[in-house]
C-alpha cells in the first residue's frame, strides 16, 4: 500500500457520479488522472443514488459539489432539478454532466456522450457529414446517436431495431428537427431495404456486452459486407462480436472506449474551462486499459 498522503485540503473541489449502480464506473479513473496530470486540486468519487435524484442534485449543490456526472437510470430524471439545460441535451432529453453555476444558484445540464462519440470518431478520421449511416437499436443511446448524426450532416440515417415501432418513433421525431436528413426505420430481422451504398454502422444496442460477448445483434454475414466502418458503443469486451464480424467482411471496426474517454474529457473541460491535450488523453486511455486488464 502506498503511504503517500493525498493532497486533499479545505480548497479541494469535489466532483462525482450519481447513478445506480455506480460500483463498476471508470469515470473516477478519467477525472482523477486528469486532475493529477494538470495539478488541479479536485477529487472525483461515485455516489450511489437509488431514489430521488432531484433531491440528490439539490443536496449536492447545497454541499458545494463542483459538478456531477449522471448515469443510468437518472439521465432524464435530474432535468427538473437544473437551472438550465444545454439545447442539444434538451433535444436528446438526457443529461450526463452538471456544471455548477453559482450566479444562477444551481447546475446547468449538458450531454457529453454525443460530443464524446463525435470526438472519438473524428480522432479515427470517421466523417459523418455527407455519410450514409445505419444505427442498430432504438433505445436511449441509439436515439442520441440518431440525433447526433442528423445534426452533423449525415445524408441518410436508417434506424434498425428489434421493436420496429421504437425505431419509427425516433425517425419521426428527428425528421421533424432535421428535415434535410433522409431517415427511415426498419427491423433487424428484415435487411432487404438497406441503403445501396456501403455505410457507416453504429451499434447502439446492449447486445454483445460482457458476459454475452459471443452475441451480435445481427449475425447475417451479408449485412456486414455492406459496412465500410463499424462503431460499437460497447467497450467491454474490448473486441466485440459485432467488431469481429465487421472486420471479417473487410470493414474497419472500433469499440466504445474512446467514446467513454472523450465524454469524460468534454465534462472535465466544462468543469475546468480548459482544453485537455492529446498527451493527457493518451495517459487516460492507458489507465482505462489497465483498469480493464488490457
Ligand atoms: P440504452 O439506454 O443503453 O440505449 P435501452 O434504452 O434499454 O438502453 O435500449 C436497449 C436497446 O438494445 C434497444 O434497442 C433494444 O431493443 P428493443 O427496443 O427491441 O428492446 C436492444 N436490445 C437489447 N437486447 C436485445 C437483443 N437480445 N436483441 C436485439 N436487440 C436487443
Amino acid at each position: 500500500m502506498s503511504t503517500d498522503r493525498l493532497n486533499i485540503d479545505g480548497h479541494t473541489r469535489i466532483f462525482g457520479l450519481i447513478g445506480n449502480p455506480v460500483g463498476h464506473t471508470m469515470s473516477p479513473v478519467i477525472h482523477n488522472t486528469l486532475a493529477a496530470y494538470y495539478g488541479h486540486n479536485l477529487i472525483y468519487g461515485a455516489f450511489p443514488v437509488a431514489d430521488d435524484p432531484v433531491k440528490a442534485v439539490e443536496g449536492a449543490y447545497a454541499l458545494g459539489i463542483g459538478g456531477l456526472n449522471v448515469t443510468v437510470p437518472h439521465k432524464s430524471a435530474v432535468i427538473p432539478a437544473l437551472v438550465e439545460t444545454d439545447d442539444f441535451a434538451f433535444k436528446i432529453g438526457a443529461v450526463n454532466t452538471l456544471v455548477r453555476m453559482d450566479e444562477k444558484g444551481g447546475y446547468k445540464g449538458y450531454n457529453t456522450d454525443m460530443p464524446g462519440l463525435y470526438r472519438a470518431m473524428c480522432q479515427e478520421d470517421i466523417t459523418i457529414a455527407g455519410e450514409t449511416v445505419v444505427i442498430l437499436g432504438a433505445g436511449g443511446a441509439a436515439r442520441a446517436v440518431a440525433m447526433m448524426t442528423a445534426s452533423k450532416g449525415a445524408v441518410r440515417v436508417s434506424v434498425l431495431n428489434r421493436t420496429v415501432s421504437k425505431a419509427e418513433a425516433i425517425v419521426k421525431e428527428i425528421t421533424a428537427l432535421y428535415p434535410d436528413c433522409q431517415m427511415c426505420a426498419g427491423s433487424i430481422y428484415d435487411l432487404h431495404d438497406l441503403p445501396e451504398e456501403k455505410f457507416l454502422c453504429i451499434q447502439a444496442t446492449s447486445t454483445g456486452m460482457s458476459p454475452h460477448a459471443d452475441q451480435a445483434v445481427i449475425e447475417d454475414g451479408a449485412f456486414y459486407e455492406r459496412i465500410h466502418t463499424g462503431f460499437d458503443l460497447v467497450y467491454n469486451p474490448y473486441d466485440t462480436k459485432f467488431m469481429q464480424l465487421v472486420r471479417q467482411a473487410g470493414g474497419k471496426a472500433y469499440n466504445g472506449l474512446n467514446m467513454l474517454l472523450y465524454q469524460g474529457v468534454v465534462a472535465y473541460e466544462l468543469w475546468n474551462d480548459m482544453q485537455v491535450g492529446e498527451e493527457a488523453v493518451s495517459l487516460v486511455r492507458r489507465r482505462l486499459k489497465e483498469e480493464m486488464g488490457l
